[in-house]
């Protein structure tokens, strides 16, 4: 395991040595950190090949390019709980992207979070997985955006996020507190498969940056890692090595087919901030890389959760309301409410089968095995049925309409609906006892729970700010003290 993100005594400066490298680094982007160790990009040996190779394993290109926008060129809006944070141009334009930027300043931006001019960047840009790139796989990417990628002259939106944390400066406390600049050593216990596995995981993959639970300030809680998160409005499931919680008893041929394909059949479909990482990012790696992530993955130690008595792939078995329904088909019956049964009827079960059962060759999946029905967390099934699917792979395209209203969504679903379809759904096909409520399916639609620290912010508290530094502070002050306790 990576060790945690807290400062630790062993790397922490004195606190005026700390101050004036932050000034340093601030001034002239030079705090490149300490070299990486860390095994090679790829196999691959043409170097742009695997420099472009690294930049589809980091999925840049998923935050930094718009729906419909030219790739690389920013203005993605990625919803966090305190408010919308846009993705900039990473493209080399010399005004509007990173054209200006050197190998230092790139490397900077990418493992520690600071842009080059100094601003600390939000780690809506996950910098904190990235911090363990080693030096030559960050200069492959360098090469790869300086050379590789067509510059695109025109500005991302700014992001305007409420005070506090409209100012950037905040971030530096946040990152004493919780950007581990340690470099990542290899396990000679385990072997060169697993080593690389934790690499691209813990790194270019940044798998925990949605499967990690993050505390009050938005840090990863690195001692649940892996155990399950809210990413916006989808929730990221446990994929510890737990039998029951976690994937620990998916084969290590189903995870690689489920993160090449986004599909692992009866187990899960992956959709959301998911699918997009399998349509960008992970249908992309080498047999061999996904192979070491499996690996890797399977190794990580199992978070329980004791009301998960069955794995949430297994759940629900086919059945219908159809006997109950005769006569009274149609999306919506004129004499009153329409029950789930109806809903479902009218709406899923033409593609997802009469009793739930999925199509044969399981392009539709069944609705039971399924681990959004068996999840404790219903979000998922509320946001597969307001968002529908959309993931391209080399198996073709996976596609379920939103019932959400959109432009391209034929039927619009009430929040009420939903509540009476997805109660209906986990009653036949899910976990026993969760249910779907009005409320939670508001909070989806809206894009996902908001944060306390919104909250904070409305309320002017403009001393949250120094407070992170000043615990930042004292945190670094304790530590030093403990080590000169120790020398001494
Ligand atoms: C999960 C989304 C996400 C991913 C993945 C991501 N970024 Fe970012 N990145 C962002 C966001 C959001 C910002 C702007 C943050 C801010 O304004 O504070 C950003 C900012 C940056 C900046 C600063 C540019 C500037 O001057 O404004 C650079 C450089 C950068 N990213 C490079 C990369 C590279 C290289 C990769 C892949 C290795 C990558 N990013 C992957 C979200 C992402
Ligand atoms: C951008 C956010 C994001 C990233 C990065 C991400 N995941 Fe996920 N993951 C999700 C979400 C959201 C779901 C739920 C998808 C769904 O049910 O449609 C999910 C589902 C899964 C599942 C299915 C679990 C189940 O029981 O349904 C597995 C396995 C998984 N992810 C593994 C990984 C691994 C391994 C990585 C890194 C290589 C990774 N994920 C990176 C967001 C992410
Ligand atoms: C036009 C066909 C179609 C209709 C109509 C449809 N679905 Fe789907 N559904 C799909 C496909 C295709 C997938 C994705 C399969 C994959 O990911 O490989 C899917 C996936 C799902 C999933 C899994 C999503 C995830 O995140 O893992 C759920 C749950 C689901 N559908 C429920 C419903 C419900 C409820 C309805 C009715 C409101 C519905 N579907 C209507 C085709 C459809």
């Amino acid at each position: 395991m990576r060790s945690q993100a807290k400062p630790s005594g062993a790397d922490v400066p004195s606190v005026p040595r700390l101050i004036i490298c932050l000034f340093i680094a601030v001034a002239d982007g030079s705090w490149a950190g300490a070299a990486h160790a860390g095994d090679a990009a790829t196999g691959s040996t043409e170097p742009t090949e695997r420099a472009a190779y690294l930049a589809k394993a980091a999925d840049c290109g998923a935050c930094h390019t718009a729906p419909r926008g030219k790739p690389f060129a920013g203005g993605l809006a990625i919803s966090s709980p305190v408010g919308i944070i846009y993705s900039t141009n990473i493209t080399p334009s010399a005004a509007f992207g990173i054209g200006r930027y050197t190998e230092a300043q790139f490397a900077q931006a990418v493992r520690r979070g600071i842009r080059a001019d100094g601003a600390n960047l939000y780690p809506a840009m996950p910098y904190t997985s990235y911090s363990i790139l080693t030096d030559e796989d960050v200069q492959a990417l360098y090469d790869y955006f300086m050379h590789g990628v067509a510059p695109v002259d025109s500005p991302a939106p700014r992001t305007a996020l409420p005070f506090p944390m409209s100012l950037r400066i905040s971030m530096m406390g946040w990152n004493l507190l919780f950007l581990n600049t340690e470099p990542l050593r290899r396990d000679p216990r385990e072997s060169e498969m697993w080593n690389r596995g934790r690499y691209l995981v813990e790194g270019a993959a940044h798998c925990s940056a949605c499967h990690t639970p993050r505390g009050f300030l938005m840090q990863e809680k690195t001692k649940e890692e892996f155990s399950g998160a809210p990413v916006g409005p989808w929730y990221a499931p446990n994929i510890t090595a737990d039998m029951t919680s976690g994937i620990g008893s998916w084969s290590q041929d189903e995870l690689v087919h489920y993160l090449s394909t986004g599909d692992a059949h009866h187990k899960a479909q992956a959709a959301g901030s998911m699918g997009e990482a399998v349509e960008h990012s992970f249908q992309y790696l080498s047999d061999a890389d996904l192979n070491a992530i499996a690996t890797y993955v399977r190794t990580i130690p199992a978070i329980h959760d004791p009301s998960d008595l069955r794995s949430r792939f297994a759940f629900g078995t086919a059945s219908s309301d159809l006997g109950r329904l005769r006569g009274k088909y149609g999306i919506r019956n004129q004499e009153g409410e329409p029950t789930g049964a109806q809903l479902f009827e009218g709406n899923c079960a033409s593609c997802h089968a009469p009793l739930g059962q999925g199509s044969k060759d399981g392009y539709y999946p069944s609705l039971f095995s399924n681990s959004v029905l068996g999840s404790s967390n219903p979000n998922n099934l509320i946001a597969a049925i307001l968002f529908g699917v959309n993931r391209t792979t080399r198996q073709g395209q996976a596609y379920m309409p939103g019932f959400a209203g959109g432009p391209n969504d034929l039927v619009a679903l009430s929040d009420h609906d939903i509540v009476l379809l997805g109660n209906y759904l986990l009653e036949h096909y899910g976990r026993p006892g969760v249910t779907v409520t009005a409320p939670q399916v508001a909070e989806v639609r809206r894009g996902g729970p908001s944060s306390s620290l919104v909250v904070l912010a409305r309320m002017g508290v403009a001393a949250a700010v120094t407070a992170v530094v000043l615990i930042a502070l004292l945190m670094v002050f304790r530590s030093s003290k403990r080590r000169r306790s120790a020398i001494s």
